[in-house]
């Protein structure tokens, strides 16, 4: 079924046409520049940005793929959880083709989206056990089927890509701060600073990132920046640690046949490296999506609204957009 899917919900715009589960084309209108003098996000920005990107990246989508507007069978949108002016840029858009030409309409979980990236290149195998790590989450479930899912633990403060964000903020870096963060560690030594691996009392499949957040900006205090890639290497070390941990005990726990893992976080390489010594170690198969699809994408939009749209799991135009939506909750 050729579906198009469209992700909206931060600072990308990405369409992508997908058919049998096979990516066509994922084209994203990126918003990088717009936002680095403000080191953040700015909700109002982005979401005007999509209205002016809308248009082109659909015609660069269809073009890729090599279909017209009237061969698509579907379409899918995110709808939660993001910034709600963003999210109703590209939800409103696929609404409103879906209306005009008389399409099915599945509105998709952003996180969901996350997971099923990572079965773009390879077949699931349940259940696994899958962590989305990214700009807003660092959520561990247990996916038994396709849309069961059940949340074993999460971070009780700042997403791991947010703490990524804000250490590579303070020590002047580009935005985003996790890839930047990356490529200075490659110069340091990680294990030149202690970070404690975080324990949540009584929550063994918890974390926690605020406590390293605040001892990366004590060390930062007084340090010169000759030394920030020792510091940028440590922090990533406590990072990947502190996510390796939960994930086995987990994979400790029950049985597990993939260990999954998503989200933008999902593309550094020392977590990546860490995430396969895990795997060898505990001999259970690693599936990652590729670096491209870590972060936001409208592949894994069209990818999973696929599999909803040919069983014919569709949404009502009514379907609206929703800031906050944990993965599983009813729409
Ligand atoms: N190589 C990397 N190393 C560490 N972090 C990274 C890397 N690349 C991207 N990130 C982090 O990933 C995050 C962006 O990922 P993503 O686009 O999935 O998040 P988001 O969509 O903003 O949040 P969410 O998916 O939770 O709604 C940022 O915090 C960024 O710093
Ligand atoms: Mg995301």
């Amino acid at each position: 079924m050729l579906v198009l899917g469209i992700e909206s919900s931060c600072d990308d715009l990405s369409m992508a046409l997908v058919d049998g589960g096979k990516v066509l084309s994922n084209v994203t209108a990126t918003q990088t520049l717009d936002h680095a003098p403000f080191g953040g996000v700015v909700p109002e920005i982005a979401s005007r940005r999509h209205l002016e990107h809308l248009e082109p990246t659909l015609a660069l989508a269809l073009e890729k793929s090599g279909k017209s507007l009237g061969e698509i069978e579907g379409i899918a949108a995110t709808f939660a959880p993001g910034l709600v002016g963003s999210l109703l840029v590209g939800l409103n858009f696929a609404k409103a083709l879906a209306f005009a030409r008389n399409l099915p309409f599945r509105g998709v979980h952003h996180i969901e989206g996350h997971l099923w990236s990572a079965f773009l290149e390879n077949e699931a195998q349940y259940p696994f056990l899958a962590l989305a790590v990214s700009g807003g989450h660092t959520h561990l479930y247990y996916v038994k089927d396709f849309g069961s899912y059940e949340l074993l633990g999460h971070t009780v403060d700042d997403a791991a890509g947010e703490a990524f964000d804000k250490v590579a903020k303070r020590m002047g870096l580009d935005f985003p701060g996790g890839p930047a963060v990356e490529r200075l560690a490659r110069a340091g030594d990680p294990r030149a600073f202690e970070f404690a691996v975080p324990q949540v009392k009584g929550r063994p499949l918890h974390t926690s990132f605020s406590g390293m957040k605040t001892a990366a900006m004590d060390y930062l205090a007084n340090l010169e920046v000759e030394r920030h890639p020792d510091l940028a290497a440590s922090f990533q070390r406590g990072v990947v640690r502190a996510l390796i941990a939960v994930l086995r005990r987990a994979s400790e726990a029950r049985p597990v046949r993939q260990l999954v893992a998503a989200g933008g976080v999902a593309c550094n390489g020392p977590l990546r490296d860490a995430l396969a010594a895990l795997a060898a170690e505990r001999k259970i198969p690693l599936v990652l999506p590729a670096p491209k699809y870590c972060t936001d994408n409208g592949a894994m939009i069209a990818f999973t609204g696929e599999k909803y749209l040919s069983s014919g799991r569709t949404h009502p135009l009514s379907l609206n957009a929703c800031a906050r939506l944990p993965l599983g909750a009813d729409a």
